[in-house]
């Protein structure tokens, strides 16, 4: 069995809480002879800047480059508050988006029946909810230069964002989300504001063009994207694949988690392009889910999302969809079970911390 080299960045608050579930996940995989690792463990977001003055360090970003896949907790929190921009626990993480290309970010939001109560919208709206966003995740306004904050000589300042797209990036993207599409409802919203945009135009224009000339099997629908987060809201059942550019991306994947319960659900995947002499490409899973301080340290996190994560990097980084299924199965056994963390309890429901929920996901496991 291919021994898979998994490099996993806890990161800060509940970030390291609820790696620490998934490292018993891998364990047991281990002992079962189910997947085989190559584990390493480096810091990323304030813990290394408390470490090393940065928000990842050069020898965590070499160990990033040689992992086939990297595992992320969470990064930031209140403590770092005033450090300088540049070295902000977030930076950590673009940087590892940014430089190893991780383009494509996958954010599945799955309503699992035994949590459509959990939801802020009536059972009826979310049950068997089953969107996957596709958001672009290494430009946009988040990279643009230029990007300054300067001092005017009336006194007053500016502050200047860029939103820069090349039709490349914008071609790459849609093409990720058209051939997943494929492999489920075949259809695709596009997501843009090109009646205020520039990019918005070009956006609409590229996937409008790849649809026509590669794609022209798959359903296409464009949305503006203030429509797009009402449509969400309104009628979360016509999405299948929602692809969009990285700002509408990041606001509206969580809309779309929270229909499900809870973020505390939601695995992502960014993933780089598949180098043609391997066969493989980068990829980096994490919670969409943040550091969570107010509850950090306390045990309370849900660990699901991160769990999930790990399956999905079983799914598109090692081959091993099988097992990915597995670990699938087991999560919604235990949340049909009755388990429950806090953010997702309901009547009647076991309510367990972090450490409990790992339990309940292991013996599910085991069940097979
Ligand atoms: C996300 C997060 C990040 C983002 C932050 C932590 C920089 O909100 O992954 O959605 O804005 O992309
Ligand atoms: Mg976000």
């Amino acid at each position: 069995m291919a021994t898979h080299k998994l490099l996993l960045l806890p990161g800060d608050g509940i970030g390291t809480e609820v790696m620490a579930q998934v490292k018993r996940v891998l364990a047991f995989l281990e002992q079962q002879g189910l997947a085989s690792f190559a584990i390493e463990e480096d810091l990323v977001g304030g813990a290394a800047y408390d470490q090393c003055g940065l928000p990842i360090s050069e020898e965590a970003m070499k160990r990033a480059f040689a992992a086939d896949a990297i595992l992320l907790g969470a990064v930031g929190g209140p403590k770092w508050a005033n450090v300088p921009y540049e070295a902000r626990p977030e930076a950590g993480l673009l940087r590892l988006r940014k430089d190893l290309q991780l383009f494509a970010n996958l954010r599945p939001a799955l309503c699992y029946p035994a949590l459509a109560d959990a939801s802020s919208l009536k059972r009826e709206l979310v049950e068997g909810l089953d969107i996957l966003i596709v958001r672009e995740l290494t430009g946009g306004v988040y990279f643009g230069e230029p990007k300054t904050i300067t001092d005017l000589a009336d006194g007053q300042k500016r502050g200047v964002d860029t939103q820069v797209y090349e039709s490349y990036e914008i071609e790459r993207i849609a093409r990720v989300a058209f051939e997943l599409a494929r492999t489920r409802r075949n259809r695709v919203v596009s997501a843009e504001k090109h009646n205020v945009m520039k990019t918005g135009v070009l956006w609409k224009q590229v996937v409008s063009e790849v649809h026509g000339a590669d794609y022209a099997d798959v359903s296409l629908e464009h949305q503006l994207a203030d429509s797009c987060a009402m449509q969400l809201v309104r009628a979360p059942k016509q999405f299948d694949v929602l692809v969009t550019d990285n700002l509408f991306g990041d606001i509206l994947s969580d809309v779309a988690a929270m229909l499900t319960g809870s973020l505390g659900m939601l695995p992502s995947a960014s993933l780089g392009a598949v180098e043609e002499l391997t066969g493989k490409r980068r990829a980096l899973y994490e919670p969409v889910h943040g550091a969570a301080p107010d509850i950090a340290g306390k045990g309370l996190a849900n660990p699901i999302a991160m769990i999930g994560s790990l399956a999905m990097a079983l799914r598109y980084s090692f081959g091993q969809g099988d097992v990915a299924d597995r670990i699938e199965k087991a999560i919604a056994g235990v949340l049909a079970k009755g388990y429950r963390t806090n953010d997702i309890k309901s009547e009647g429901a076991t309510v367990v911390g972090t450490e409990g929920m790992g339990d309940a996901v292991l013996a599910e496991l085991a069940i097979g």
